[in-house]
């Protein structure tokens, strides 16, 4: 998507288009292998969405784009086309429930499907929307950075905190939460970045280390129940974070942990700053209690690659994503601009 002069400063890209096939980073592989998976269709798409190959609110709605070009561009070519297509709409939809981008992507790519009569001016128009989403979030990403550090208006260098991944190995490039790390690095104005190692899959150590790493921009890993004597040790003036879906009245779903990260803000006043593309905020929802919350195996938690951490068959509770409460929130940032201190009227006011 990027040329190569611009790819560094974009980070790693984890989604790449051929035309007719895309190619995905295998995320669970990071950070000792990197090795991208060839999708060639819109079914090994949404299994990838669904095996984590490829996840991040963002990168899971330009995926599941691409993955609906694939369709038609993998269509019969006969009379079935239509109904080729709209299965494979409807596949990719179950993909993953939280990340709210998945379905604005698969809405955005609907519409144009519904648009074309002939398969042959699908396969085109379809590829074009799906790069056009890819696109359009790199620039969001950008746009949210600048906004970002008009909120915080850093006089000097300052400390974040951040959680999960939110680089460009979660977007189409840059990245929401990260792209303001990458700013403030940019403008020397980092003067640390703590990252949460994000249990249980471990966003944090294996893919926000990685990408910080592999950019220099210093980064200090953390276990996640570090964040608190982090925060009460002064060092932190910003707790950063992305969302998966964030509702009208300003409430965000994130990564699991999120919400505690929250509240200790709140108790030791850092500032607590949410940073995603306006394709994550559902005004059809009115609070987080309304959204889906992705559990996922067991497994995740007694195990890290085969290994076993816990007795075997014990019983786990495993939701990925919390919902942190608007008025524990600073700062909605997106490219559209901020919302400070998050409610209905603000949200509404954005994004009505
Ligand atoms: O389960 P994941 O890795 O898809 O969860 C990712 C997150 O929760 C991110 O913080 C969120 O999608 C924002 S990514 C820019």
């Amino acid at each position: 998507m990027a040329n190569s002069s611009d790819q560094r400063s974009l980070g790693t890209q984890p989604v790449r288009w051929h035309g007719d096939s895309l190619e995905l980073l295998d995320q669970r592989l990071l950070p000792t292998e990197e090795h991208w998976i060839t999708a060639e269709g819109a079914s090994a798409v949404a299994q990838c969405i669904t095996d984590m190959v490829v996840r991040g609110a963002p990168a899971i709605g330009i995926s599941a784009a691409y993955g609906v070009a694939l369709a038609a561009r993998h269509a019969g070519g006969s009379e079935n086309w239509q109904v080729e297509v709209r299965q494979s709409i409807e596949q990719l939809a179950k993909s993953r429930p939280t990340a709210v981008n998945l379905f604005w992507a698969l809405q955005r790519m609907e519409k144009v499907f519904l648009a074309c009569s002939e398969l042959d001016e699908a396969v085109e128009r379809l590829a074009a929307e799906a790069v056009l989403i890819h696109k359009e979030d790199i620039a969001a990403n950008l746009a949210m950075a600048d906004h970002a550090l008009d909120v915080m208006s850093p006089q000097q260098a300052i400390g974040v905190l951040t959680h999960c991944n939110t680089g460009a190995l979660a977007t189409g490039g840059y990245g929401t939460a990260l792209g303001v790390i990458r700013r403030l690095h940019e403008r020397n104005l980092l003067k640390k970045v703590y990252a949460d190692e994000t249990r249980p899959w471990l966003q944090g150590s294996r893919l926000t280390a990685w990408e910080l790493s592999r950019d220099e921009i210093p980064v200090t890993l953390n276990a996640d129940g570090a964040a608190a004597a982090i925060l009460a040790s002064g060092k932190v003036n910003w707790v950063v974070v992305g969302a998966d879906r964030i509702t009208a009245n300003g409430d965000v779903a994130n990564k699991i942990g999120t919400y505690s990260l929250a509240v200790l803000a709140r108790h030791h006043n850092v500032g607590f700053m949410v940073v995603a593309p306006s394709s994550t905020v559902d005004m059809t929802l009115l609070e987080g209690a309304q959204i889906p919350i992705e559990e996922r195996e067991g497994t995740e938690i007694r195990e890290i690659r085969g290994i076993p951490l816990a007795p075997a068959g014990v019983e786990v509770f495993n939701p990925v994503f919390d919902v942190t409460p608007a008025n524990l929130i600073d700062a909605i940032v997106t490219e559209k601009g901020a919302v400070l201190k998050p409610d209905l009227a603000g949200m509404k006011a954005l994004f009505a």
